[in-house]
């Protein structure tokens, strides 16, 4: 399976922004041997699938979505309507969302659910807080958030699921965990998915993601069980974004 390098734009670049991200993008050489996504906000991605016109680099991927098809649930967006946008990932249960908007382990596991019986591809989202790595209970946490995600997947070929491992320690402080670091929690998540699903390493997806750079990605991805990237600061500049993308496999 190819490696998956997703850009999570996070709270920036409405529309118009959006759109000459993507033009920009688009002039970038770019690897075929990745595939490349790109997570914009709800409001972005009209103008991203129509800047995309009919190339299909970079795929199309949300931050988030809500588990009820349709109804009086004002403010949320369903899958059904992701998938108007031809989205084919979406991020569920990202630490910011997780802090800041109070999403749960159960939470995650419905979204995850709706997305994959709509078609889109759920990208997990998982990982410690700094206290919890200091305390020796990172792996608990993180065997316990994937477990539960899981609850109502599948392993299905038209819509893969992804787990993305971001220590919370590492997200936007420059901070990077270390290839090392990452490959013993990927390898525990490989177990965590063989256990339920009896697929082998590499059948899913578990991509890294926290102050990953064009100067570290080459590290992260020639590590074995390290499948992708998640790159939220470094996702900003187009054109540094197509350099991580070209140093993440090089031509
Ligand atoms: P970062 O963010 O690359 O800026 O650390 C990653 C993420 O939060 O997805």
């Amino acid at each position: 399976m190819k490696k998956l390098i997703i850009a999570n734009w996070k709270m920036y670049y409405g529309p118009i922004k959006a759109g000459a991200w993507i033009r920009a993008f688009r002039r970038e050489r770019l690897p075929k041997e990745l595939d490349i996504a790109v997570a914009a906000p709800f409001v972005s991605l009209a103008a991203v699938r129509s800047s995309l016109g009919r190339a299909s680099t970079p795929a199309i991927a949300a931050q988030n979505v809500f588990w009820a098809r349709e109804g009086a649930f004002t403010g949320e967006v369903s899958p059904d309507m992701l998938l108007e946008f031809d989205t084919t990932y979406c991020l569920v249960g990202h630490s910011e969302r997780r802090t800041h908007l109070g999403e749960t382990d159960k939470m995650v596991a419905k979204k995850a659910k709706a997305l994959q019986a709509a078609g889109i591809s759920p990208v997990i989202c998982v990982g410690e807080t700094a206290a919890e790595r200091k305390r020796g209970d990172a792996t608990k946490v993180v065997r316990g958030q994937v477990r539960e995600a899981m609850e109502g997947l599948k392993v299905d070929g038209r819509a893969p699921f992804v787990i993305a491992y971001e220590p919370i320690w590492s997200i936007g402080t420059g901070q990077p965990c270390s290839a090392r670091q990452a490959k013993e929690m990927h390898d525990v998540i490989h177990e965590v998915i063989f256990k339920k699903f009896k697929v082998k390493c590499g059948e899913v997806r578990v991509i890294y993601g926290g102050s990953v750079e064009p100067r570290n990605i080459s590290e992260y991805l020639n590590t074995v069980g390290i499948d992708g990237a998640l790159v939220g600061g470094a996702s900003l500049d187009p054109r540094s974004f197509g350099l991580l993308c070209r140093s993440a496999a090089p031509a």
